[in-house]
C-alpha cells in the first residue's frame, strides 16, 4: 500500500497530530525538500512519484492549484488525491477522491478534512442553493457570513434583511440560520422617489417579485416577507435580532434602518452594512455618520475587503 504525503512542513505535522500514523506513510513528496529524509521517511521530488505505486496522495501543502496540475501531469488520478488545504477552490476538490475513505476510514478522514471555509455540498450545488458562480463573485462576503452565523449559536433573536432584491444574500442567511425567522424587507419595486437612483438602477431593482424570492429560499417556512417601502412596511413590528443585513444603497433608508435595527440588535449580534466602503454609494457611510452623531455613540465595527466594502457592526 503506497501512501504518500505531499509537504514536509506544518501541514504534515498537523496531519500526524490529527492521527495519521507515521508507520503507514510510504514517503513524503516536496518540490523544495530540506533533505532526503523527513521523520525517518524518504522525501521524493514530485517527478519521482509514480501513479502505479501511489494508492493515496495526501496533499498537506497550500498551493493546491499548482499541485493539482502537477498531479494531472504525473497521471495520478483525482480519486487518489486528498487535498487538506482546499480554500482557494470553491467546490469540493475532494469529491472524486474515493481512495481516502477506503484507505483511511471514515472517522480519520472526517478529522482531517478542512472545516473553516464555505464549500457547498454537491447536493446544495445541484439544488442551486449556493451556485458556485455566486460564491466566486464575492467569496469574502459569503465566507464572513458563514463564520458570523456560526458565532450566533448562543445569541437569541430573529434575522432580517432590509434590501432583498432577488434574494441572493437572503437565501444564504436562510441556509445558514435555518432555525431562525428571517424577515425580508423590500418594496420589491425598487428604491422609491426619494433615494436618487438613476432610471436604469431603479428599473433593474424593480425587476423582482416576492414569489421569485420565496422560490429560491431553502427554508421558506422560516421567511416572513414585509413588502412595501421601509420604514412604513414595519407596520409596528416589535422584534429582537441576532443578525441584520442592511443593503438599501442610499442615505435615507440606511439611516432609517440603523434607527430601527441597531437598538433591537441583541448583544453578540451582527449588523452587516453593505456598500459602506463603496465610493459609488456614499450615502451609506454618510447615514452611519449621521446615526452616530444623533445617538452620540461610536458603533464598534470592522470593515471587510469584500467586493462592495461591507462594514460589520457588532454589539
Ligand atoms: C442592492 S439591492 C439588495 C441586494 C441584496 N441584499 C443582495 O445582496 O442580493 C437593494 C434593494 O433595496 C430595496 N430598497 C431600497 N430602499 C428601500 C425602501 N425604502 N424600502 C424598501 N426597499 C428598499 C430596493 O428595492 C432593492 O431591491
Amino acid at each position: 500500500m503506497g501512501i504518500y504525503i505531499w509537504g514536509t512542513g506544518c501541514g504534515a505535522s498537523e496531519l500526524l497530530e490529527q492521527g495519521m500514523e507515521l508507520e503507514r506513510i510510504t514517503a513524503f513528496v516536496d518540490s523544495f525538500p530540506g533533505g532526503t529524509e523527513f521523520l525517518g521517511k524518504p522525501v521524493l521530488l514530485p517527478q519521482q512519484l509514480t501513479a502505479a505505486d501511489c494508492d493515496l496522495l495526501i496533499i498537506t501543502a497550500r498551493h493546491a492549484d499548482a499541485i493539482g496540475q502537477t498531479c494531472r501531469e504525473l497521471g495520478i488520478p483525482e480519486r487518489k488525491c486528498l487535498f487538506l488545504k482546499n480554500n482557494s477552490f470553491l467546490t469540493d476538490r475532494n469529491s472524486e477522491c474515493s481512495a481516502a475513505e477506503e484507505i483511511l476510514g471514515k472517522e480519520l478522514l472526517q478529522r482531517l478534512l478542512p472545516r473553516q471555509h464555505i464549500v457547498p455540498t454537491p447536493a446544495q450545488l445541484a439544488a442551486g442553493i449556493l451556485p458556485e458562480q455566486e460564491l466566486t463573485n464575492d467569496y469574502v462576503r459569503l465566507a464572513t457570513l458563514e463564520l458570523l452565523c456560526r458565532k450566533l449559536a448562543a445569541v437569541p433573536g430573529a434575522a432580517a434583511e432590509l434590501g432583498v432584491y432577488r434574494g441572493f444574500f437572503a437565501r444564504c442567511i436562510n441556509l445558514l440560520l435555518p432555525e431562525r425567522t428571517l424577515y425580508l424587507f423590500d418594496s420589491f419595486a425598487g428604491f422609491g422617489e426619494m433615494a436618487g437612483a438613476s432610471e436604469s438602477f431603479q428599473a433593474a431593482h424593480a425587476n423582482t417579485t416576492v414569489q421569485k424570492v420565496l422560490d429560491i429560499m431553502p427554508y421558506p417556512d422560516r421567511i416572513t416577507v414585509k413588502p412595501g417601502f421601509f420604514p412604513a412596511s414595519l407596520d409596528g413590528l416589535e422584534e429582537r435580532f441576532c443578525l441584520v443585513s442592511l443593503d438599501v444603497d442610499f442615505y435615507e433608508t440606511t439611516l432609517e434602518g440603523l434607527r430601527y435595527f441597531w437598538p433591537r440588535l441583541e448583544k453578540g449580534g451582527y449588523l452587516l452594512l453593505h456598500d459602506w466602503g463603496n465610493p459609488k454609494l456614499p450615502g451609506v457611510s454618510e447615514a452611519l455618520k449621521q446615526y452616530e452623531k444623533e445617538t452620540g455613540a461610536s458603533l464598534p465595527a470592522v470593515p471587510l475587503c469584500d467586493v462592495s466594502g461591507t462594514l460589520v457592526l457588532s454589539k
